[in-house]
C-alpha cells in the first residue's frame, strides 16, 4: 500500500538509488509514528478481531465542560439553603416504586420531589414485588433508612413511623405511573391528598419539574443524591466484593440481556441459537423491526451493542486489552465472548464472591452490588443511558470520579450504515467519543446538576 500511493505520486525521472533511500526513510518514519512501541505488543494485541493501532486512552483527553452539583441545592451552599417546609403538613405521602432497583430509586426520587411540592410529610416508600425481579425486597432491606432520614434533614419532613391516625389503614391509591405529556401534581395530585391525608403515588414517567419551585428540586437532589446509601449488610458485602477486583479496574455495564434485546425490537445477525432461543422466550408481542424499519431504528441508536462491537469501541478508544473490567451486569448477558476473546481480564460477581453470598440475595440486592462497585471504579463505561446509568454518572459527580463515559449506540450505528469499518471505524467512533468527553455531553445530568466550564 505504502510503495504503490508512493508510485502513483512520484515522477520516474528520480534515480533509483535515491528513490529506494527517500522510501526508506519515509518508511523509519512512518513505522515509528504509526506502530506502538514494541514494549506494548503482546500476543493479544493481534488477534484476527483485534485494531492494531493504539490511540491515546480517552481519559487523557481534557475537558472543557464538566457536571457538577448545582451550588442552590448541594451543602454546604449557605446561599443556597432550601426554604424549610411549613410547619402544617398537608397529608402524608407513600411513594409506591416498581421494577428494576435502579427504576424504583428513579421513582423514589422524583416522589420526594412531589411530596415536597404539595407540602406533604413523607413516609417510607414501598418497593414493590416486581415482576422483573420475581421477589420482594423493601427499601430497608437495600437503603439505610436513618441515614435517609437524617439526610433529608430541613429539605423535606419524613416520618420513619405512622402516624397514629393513619397506621391503621392503607393509603389512598393515586397512580399517575401511566400519565404522560404535561403533568401538574398541585393540580391532579392535591385535592386527593387534602382529601384522603394520607395516600400513595406512584410517580409519572414525565414531568414538569422546570416548573417546580426551588425548594422542591433541592428536596429531591438532596433525597437522591446525598440521602441514599446501602444499609450496613450489603455495604459490607459491596465492599468485600470491590475489595476482591484487582485495581485500577474499569467497571462495564454492559446490558445485552434477553429482555433489552426483545424490548428494545432490533434486529441482529449472527447470533447465538441459544441468545435466539432466550430472547424468543421474553419476546411477548414485540417484534422486531425488519427492512428499512429496521436500519431506521437502528440509526436512531435505539439499538444494545452487543459485546463483540462494546470490544470494538473500547478499543477504538484507547482502553488496552489488558484492562482489569468488571461487568456489571445481570446472569443473562448473552454472546459475552464477543468481548472476553479481546478483553481477557474480566471478572464477574460469580467469579469473585463465594456462592454461598448469593444464596440470601435477590436480583435487588445484586444489582445494589453492581451499583456500589461502579459508583466506586476508577473508571465507568456504559453502554446504554438506562436508569443505573443515569443515577451512577450523578453519584460519579459528586465523587468528581470524571473517567465516566456513556457510549454512543447512535454514532456506532450511523458511521457502520455509512460502511465504515476497521480503521476508519476506530477513527470516528474515537473522534465522536472525544467531543463528547470533552464537552461533557453525552453524560449530561439533567436537574440537580449544572454544567461548568473549565
Ligand atoms: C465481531 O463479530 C464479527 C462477526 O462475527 C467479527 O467479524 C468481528 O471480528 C468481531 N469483532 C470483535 C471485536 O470481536
Ligand atoms: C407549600 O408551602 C409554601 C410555603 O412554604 C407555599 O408557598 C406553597 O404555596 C405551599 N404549597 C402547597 C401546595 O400547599
Ligand atoms: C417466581 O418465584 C416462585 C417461587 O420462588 C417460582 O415458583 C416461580 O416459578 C417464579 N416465577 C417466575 C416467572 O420466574
Amino acid at each position: 500500500m505504502f510503495v504503490s500511493s508512493w508510485n502513483n505520486h512520484h515522477h520516474h525521472h528520480i534515480r533509483p538509488v535515491y528513490c529506494t533511500l527517500v522510501v526508506l526513510v519515509l518508511f523509519l518514519i512512518l513505522l515509528t509514528a504509526v506502530v506502538p512501541p514494541l514494549a506494548t505488543l503482546s500476543a493479544s494485541f493481534f488477534p484476527a478481531t483485534s485494531l492494531s493501532y493504539a490511540r491515546p486512552s480517552i481519559w487523557t483527553v481534557g475537558r472543557a465542560v464538566e457536571w457538577r452539583p448545582c451550588n442552590w441545592w448541594a451543602p454546604p451552599a449557605s446561599d443556597g439553603r432550601p426554604v424549610l417546609p411549613p410547619p402544617r403538613s398537608n397529608g402524608f405521602i407513600r411513594v409506591d416504586c416498581f421494577g428494576g432497583l435502579n427504576q424504583m430509586r428513579r421513582d423514589l426520587c422524583d416522589g420526594i420531589g412531589i411530596a415536597r411540592l404539595l407540602n406533604a410529610t413523607l413516609v417510607l416508600p414501598k418497593f414493590e414485588v416486581a415482576a422483573y425481579w420475581n421477589e420482594s425486597s423493601g427499601f430497608a432491606d437495600v437503603f439505610d433508612v436513618d441515614y435517609f432520614v437524617r439526610q433529608t434533614e430541613g429539605y423535606v419532613e419524613v416520618a420513619k413511623e405512622l402516624p397514629e391516625e393513619i397506621a391503621s389503614r392503607e393509603p389512598f391509591r393515586v397512580d399517575c405511573s401511566k400519565r404522560k405529556g404535561l403533568f401538574d401534581y398541585v393540580e391532579s395530585v392535591l385535592p386527593a391528598l387534602l382529601e384522603h391525608r394520607y395516600i400513595s403515588i406512584t410517580p409519572a414517567i414525565s414531568q414538569r419539574r422546570d416548573r417546580y419551585p426551588l425548594y422542591a428540586k433541592a428536596a429531591l437532589c438532596q433525597a437522591c443524591y446525598n440521602g441514599l446509601r446501602l444499609n450496613k449488610a450489603l455495604e459490607s458485602k459491596a465492599m468485600e466484593l470491590l475489595n476482591a477486583i484487582p485495581k485500577p479496574f474499569l467497571s462495564l455495564h454492559l446490558r445485552f440481556e434477553p429482555d433489552m434485546v426483545a424490548y428494545s425490537q432490533c434486529q441482529y445477525f449472527g447470533l447465538s441459537p441459544m441468545s435466539l432461543k432466550a430472547i424468543e422466550a421474553v419476546r411477548g408481542d414485540r417484534k422486531p423491526w425488519t427492512g428499512d424499519a429496521a436500519r431506521d431504528w437502528r440509526n436512531r441508536g435505539k439499538c444494545p451493542l452487543t459485546p463483540n462491537e462494546t470490544a470494538f469501541i473500547l478499543q477504538s478508544l484507547g482502553i488496552p486489552t489488558d484492562t482489569t473490567i468488571y461487568l456489571a451486569a445481570g446472569d443473562g448477558l448473552m454472546e459475552i465472548e464477543g468481548l472476553t476473546s479481546v478483553y481477557t481480564n474480566v471478572h464477574r460477581k460469580a467469579s469473585l464472591l463465594k456462592n454461598e453470598d448469593f444464596i440470601q440475595m435477590h436480583g435487588n440486592t445484586k444489582a445494589a452490588l453492581d451499583y456500589y462497585v461502579s459508583v466506586n471504579s476508577d473508571a465507568y463505561i456504559a453502554t446504554y443511558f438506562g436508569n443505573m446509568d443515569k443515577i451512577v454518572a450523578a453519584m460519579r459527580t459528586l465523587a468528581r470520579k470524571y473517567k465516566t463515559l456513556l457510549l454512543s449506540r447512535r454514532a456506532f450505528a450511523e458511521y457502520t450504515a455509512k460502511g465504515m469499518e476497521g480503521e476508519e471505524l476506530a477513527e470516528a467512533m474515537w473522534k465522536a467519543h472525544k467531543e463528547d468527553f470533552v464537552m461533557g455531553r453525552g453524560s449530561a445530568l439533567p436537574d440537580c446538576f449544572c454544567d461548568f466550564r473549565l
